[in-house]
């Protein structure tokens, strides 16, 4: 597949490395700092709980829609009398009041991303903040600047309507493009009916197992003698799971930390937002045999 120009263009910006190194470094510490509360936050920031998935994209749908109203109203006020001024500034302020919401999120999910989605995610935040950074100021000029230069804050948030536009389309292409917070799972084909996996002896107790279930990668494990199996793929962004570590019931991913229950499937910290399609399990014969427990599909 040939790259396209937006992916070749930000690849070769290589300055872009020591700025994702120092934030991420920023947003790690921030929750780290905060201890377990700040565990709990981060789960809440990326849309593991209690929405299910991924908590940025619903939120920027909100700056996006007021800062559109604004700008729309802001042209309708000066060259009509339908509208005050006043309602250019106050959609301005309402879509800065939930960028706020929408650069934690984002600012959330980038901590855990890596090689070329983390430069394309640095150029997204990059020109979102750009985009922040006018609309303050267009938003400064008319509470506080008064009539005078009302004209050069609406051609401010205006110019800053057009960079949004820009981020708006490397964030999309960071989804769509790369698939940064797709959930990993969501294409897999699994077995529907029972298939062979290993032999009864093939897992010991404890002990992480990675099996192909009729091209599915499964992540089968025995506790307390009873067999359980959840897929392989970490949700999050593929990270293999048999190669994690397993505390009770819960595995944690070795590439970022996710932590899913082996009994369930269900995701219990980010950050992955989606859970892990889960297997039934039975033994004939001594042989272990799996199937999806619901179809993918
Ligand atoms: S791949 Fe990121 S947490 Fe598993």
């Amino acid at each position: 597949m040939a790259e396209s120009w937006v992916d070749r263009l930000v690849r070769r910006q290589g300055w872009l490395e020591p700025v994702a190194d120092a934030a991420q470094g920023a947003v790690g510490g921030f929750y780290r700092a905060l201890g377990r509360p700040g565990q709990s936050l981060k789960n809440v920031m990326h849309g593991t709980v209690p929405l299910g998935h991924p908590l940025h994209p619903a939120v920027t749908d909100v700056p996006v829609g007021a800062w559109t109203v604004g700008v729309v109203a802001d042209y309708v006020a000066h060259f009509t009398d339908r509208l005050p001024t006043e309602a250019g500034d106050v959609a301005l302020a309402v879509g800065l009041a939930a960028a706020l919401l929408a650069v934690l999120t984002g600012l959330t999910d980038y901590h855990d991303t890596f090689a070329h989605e983390r430069r394309m995610a640095t150029a997204h935040g990059l020109t979102m903040t750009v985009v922040i950074a006018v609309d303050a100021l267009s938003l400064a000029l008319r509470w506080w600047s008064g009539d005078g230069l009302h004209p050069l804050a609406v051609g401010l948030s205006t110019a800053g309507y057009a960079v949004l536009i820009g981020g708006a389309y490397l964030g999309g292409h960071l989804v769509f493009g790369i698939g940064t917070m797709v959930n990993r799972n969501a294409f897999a084909e699994g077995p529907e009916d029972y298939v062979v996996v290993g032999t009864d002896a093939d897992f010991p107790e404890g002990q992480l197992r990675r099996v192909d279930a009729s091209g599915m990668a499964a992540l089968v494990v025995r506790l307390s003698g009873r067999l359980h199996a959840i897929a392989a793929v970490c949700s999050h962004a593929g990270g293999p799971l048999d190669e994690g570590t397993l505390d009770g019931t819960v595995v944690t991913c070795p590439w970022h930390g996710s932590t899913f229950c082996v009994l369930d499937g269900r995701v219990r910290g980010g950050p992955a937002s989606f859970g892990q399609p889960l297997f039934n399990v039975r033994v004939e014969d001594g042989r272990v045999q799996v199937k999806l427990a619901q179809p993918l599909h």
